[in-house]
C-alpha cells in the first residue's frame, strides 16, 4: 500500500487531496492516515495541507525496492528486487536464492554489509547507506571459463552509468576496478554456480563507493560524492546501472561477446599500459596489447611473448 501511495504522489507532483487518494487506493482516510505516518518514519517528507491534501517534498536516502522500481523500465534485470539493512554479503543471499531458483535478473540490494567480499579473498568495506552494493543473478548459457567476462559486461556497465550521470572520466583497470584519476571508487566480483562443463547461473557484484568522505575511505580509494564534488543519489545511478546491464546482456545473447569487449576497449582502460601482474601462479610484467574474446588480458612480456591472463591483480608501472 505504501507503495502504491508514493508511487501516486510522484506521478501527481502537487498536492493530491486525502478524498482522492483514498477512493484511488480503496481505502479509508483513517487507514491512509497511518499509511502516511508510516512513511514519514521511513524518511518521506510529506506535507498535510487543510484542504489542499498531500504532497510528497522529498524522498529519503535509501535503496528500497520502490524507489529502484520506479520508472526503471526494464525486461528482466532489477524487475525482483529483494532489499535489506544490513547483511553479511548480498553475494551470500543471492547464492542461496539462485539455488532456490531465482529467476534471471533478480537483485539483492542492501544498504550495508557486515561481511563484503573483493576479488582474491579481500574485504569490501561497506559503510551503512555511503554506497551501492548489490548482486545480479543471472542464468547465461555459457561454459564456466567464460563467467569472467561477466565481471567486463558489469564493469562497462557501471563505467557508461557514471559518465552519462556525473560526466566524470572513468578508467576500467583490467578486469573489473574503476577507477578516476588513479583512485578506485568501484569493484566487481562474479561468481558461479554450476559444473565443469555447466553454468547453473552467475552472481554479479558490483561495491560502489558513492557518498563515503574519503578519510573514511582505504588508502588510494576514492567515491563518487569527492570526485563530483556533491552528493549523489544512489537509486537513481543504480537504477542506470541495471539497466546498461540489461542493455549489454542482450546484446551479448543476440550477439555474442564481440561488442561488448569492443565497448570494453572504448572506454579508457589498461590496454597500450606497461603493468605488472600478479595471478596465482605467476608474477610477470610486461605492456598489456589486448582483450582476448573471453575477457582474458593479453601480456607482452619483454622477451616478445604474448600471455594471456584469466585472473590476476594489475600494477600499472610508471
Ligand atoms: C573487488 O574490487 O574486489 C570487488 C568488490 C565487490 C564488492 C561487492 S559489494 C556487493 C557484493 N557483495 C559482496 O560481498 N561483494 C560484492
Amino acid at each position: 500500500m505504501q507503495e502504491k501511495i508514493v508511487d501516486f504522489l510522484k506521478r501527481k507532483q502537487g498536492y493530491v487531496s486525502g478524498e482522492q487518494l483514498g477512493s484511488h487506493l480503496g481505502v479509508s482516510r483513517q487507514a491512509l492516515w497511518k499509511h502516511i505516518n508510516e512513511l514519514k518514519d521511513s524518511g518521506y517528507e510529506i506535507v498535510a495541507v487543510p484542504h489542499l491534501g498531500y504532497k510528497l517534498v522529498s524522498l529519503p536516502d535509501r535503496l528500497f525496492a520502490s524507489e529502484i522500481s520506479f520508472g526503471l523500465n526494464t525486461r528482466y534485470i532489477g524487475r525482483r528486487i529483494y532489499y535489506y539493512e544490513t547483511v553479511s554479503s548480498t553475494m551470500d543471499i543471492a547464492m542461496e536464492l539462485g539455488i532456490k531458483g531465482a529467476s534471471e535478473g533478480t537483485i539483492v540490494v542492501a544498504e550495508a554489509q557486515t561481511e563484503g567480499r573483493g576479488r582474491l579473498g579481500r574485504r569490501w568495506l561497506s559503510p551503512k547507506y555511503k554506497g551501492i552494493y548489490t548482486s545480479i543473478i543471472l542464468r547465461p548459457n555459457i561454459l564456466p571459463n567464460s563467467a569472467s567476462f561477466f565481471s567486463l559486461l558489469s564493469a562497462i556497465s557501471v563505467c557508461g552509468a557514471v559518465e552519462e550521470m556525473l560526466g566524470l572520466e572513468v578508467e576500467i583497470k583490467w578486469p573489473n576496478d574503476l577507477l578516476i584519476g588513479n583512485r578506485k571508487f568501484a569493484g566487481i566480483l562474479t561468481e558461479l554456480s554450476g559444473e565443469i562443463d555447466e553454468v547453473r547461473f552467475i552472481v554479479i557484484g558490483a561495491g560502489i563507493n558513492v557518498n563515503s568522505s574519503r578519510d573514511s575511505l582505504p588508502p588510494g580509494a576514492t567515491s563518487l560524492k569527492e570526485e563530483n564534488g556533491s552528493f549523489v543519489n544512489r537509486a537513481d545511478l543504480l537504477k542506470e546501472i541495471l539497466r546498461k546491464v540489461e542493455q549489454y546482456y542482450i546484446i551479448f545473447n543476440s550477439k555474442g561477446s564481440a561488442p561488448i569487449i569492443e565497448e570494453w576497449q572504448s572506454h579508457r582502460n589498461t590496454i597500450g599500459k606497461r603493468i605488472k601482474v600478479t595471478c596465482k601462479n605467476c608474477h610477470l610484467e610486461g605492456m598489456a596489447v589486448d582483450i582476448d574474446t573471453d575477457g582474458a588480458l593479453l601480456v607482452r612480456t619483454d622477451s616478445g611473448i604474448v600471455k594471456k591472463v584469466m585472473a590476476g591483480d594489475v600494477l600499472y608501472c610508471r
